[in-house]
């Protein structure tokens, strides 16, 4: 139970914050490895990870010490300038991706807007004129919330007050190769997907799915987009998803685990997208500034240093088995999907009341993809020990919550 200081504290933020978001019932103050405290000083397991962002948890050694560092040179110029940071960060993201060339953003969908302004171009640079601007999207994506990655995001309920959104985008049927192709027309620019889908209810796209997509891309000559904002960065225990299938994309984007919470995007190019925009097309005042660089720096030394990928497969395979059994325990568990540290656990009942069972009795924090699957995408540094102990708070959440319905 919160504090009478801590509700008051909760009461005050809603009255300054934008109500943009229904919070949970819970201030925190500061983190520590994989654990969150609040206010109060209650300690939580933290299985939400800032929306798939802190990878490293919190405090991981050398990530701080990288910040302070640069703090203490510089942390902003402008892009008119080379700095060293974004060159190491740019090398090493662009190694661990397979892609030639890096545009740096403040955020995901930023990163989007890029990635879909390439598609554009592309097609004007071919076309001299702007006859061929239609991007396919997918059912079920989501790509952001700025006005062009609206645009692509599949669900009609983040598009529908702010319509009309950017022209042109036509949504298919993700893992539907037919209906991609029901959508391709003359004035097609480019296709966008996830490899794995995360806000949809993590969907992992089949490899004979991206490897169709780039065949189209191919044969009409079109902008592949592969948007790994949530999916990239390790998670699904390589570097990137599409490298499961060796469908490598035009424009990759890349977010949220990137600067283990320290803001940064990036759009990445490969091939024909290389030298797409010119000087002058695209810009941004802080996006690749050197302190958001020398955190994407550090969690890309760390990653390589401390084999973060060998964690994600060996303890993203124990906690899958985890998972498993407690589907078998569960019935009013359907589906388990995913791979390396990101899982979808899908129920036949809403799970937003097991996520406040666990938040408030368990003292876990977890996350929801849509109304009936929870979304299991911890710090990418959890142990199998960690491992056990969230499964054994989920397990006691769902039991409370089929106890109270039964
Ligand atoms: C796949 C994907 N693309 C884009 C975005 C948007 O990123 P941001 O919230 O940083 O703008 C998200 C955020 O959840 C995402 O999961």
């Amino acid at each position: 139970m919160a504090t009478e200081q801590m509700k008051q504290s909760m009461s005050e933020a809603e009255k300054v914050l934008y109500k943009a978001y229904n919070r949970y019932q819970v201030m925190f103050e500061r983190g520590d490895g994989v654990r969150l405290y609040d206010t109060d000083g209650t300690e939580y397991l933290d299985f939400f990870a800032g929306i798939a962002v802190n990878a490293l948890g919190y405090h991981y050694p050398g990530y701080d010490e990288a910040l302070k560092a640069q703090i203490d040179k510089f942390q902003h110029i402008s892009n008119y300038f080379y700095n060293p940071p974004a060159l190491s960060a740019g090398e090493k993201l662009l190694k661990a991706s397979q892609m030639d060339k890096v545009f740096f953003t403040n955020s995901g969908t930023e990163a989007v807007e890029g990635a879909l302004k390439i598609a554009r171009r592309y097609a004007y640079d071919k076309n001299g004129d702007s006859s061929q601007y239609e991007i396919i999207a997918m059912d079920h994506s989501f790509h952001g919330r700025s006005m062009g990655a609206l645009s692509v995001t599949g669900k009609e309920a983040y598009r529908a007050p702010f319509e009309p959104l950017i022209p042109g985008i036509r949504f298919a049927t993700f893992n539907d190769l037919d209906s991609v192709k029901a959508q391709i027309t003359d004035k097609t620019c480019g296709i966008i997907v996830e490899p794995i889908q995360g806000e949809g209810g993590i969907y992992p796209a089949t490899d004979e799915f991206l490897k169709g997509l780039r065949k189209l891309a191919d044969e009409h000559d079109f902008i592949l987009i592969f948007d790994e904002i949530q999916c990239g960065m390790g998670r699904s225990g390589k570097y990137f998803a599409w490298q499961y299938s060796g469908v490598k994309p035009d424009v990759l984007t890349v977010a949220k685990a990137l600067g283990n919470g320290v803001p940064i995007g990036a759009f990445l190019t490969s091939g024909k997208g290389n030298t797409t925009l010119k000087p002058g097309d695209h810009g941004t005042t802080y996006g690749g500034n050197p302190f958001v660089c020398a955190a994407a720096d550090a969690v890309l030394t760390i990653m390589e240093k401390d084999d973060i990928l060998k964690n994600v497969n060996e303890t993203g395979a124990y906690l899958k088995e985890k998972l498993e059994g407690l589907k078998a325990k569960h019935p009013h568990i359907v589906d388990i999907r995913g791979k390396g540290m990101m899982y979808g656990v899908e129920f036949d009942i809403s799970v937003n009341p097991i996520i406040n069972r666990a938040l408030l009795d368990e003292h876990i924090v977890l996350i929801n993809a849509g109304t009936n699957i929870l979304r299991i995408i911890p710090a990418l540094i959890v142990t199998k020990e960690v491992v056990d102990e969230a499964i054994e708070k989920i397990d006691r959440a769902i039991t409370a919550e089929e106890q109270a319905n039964a």
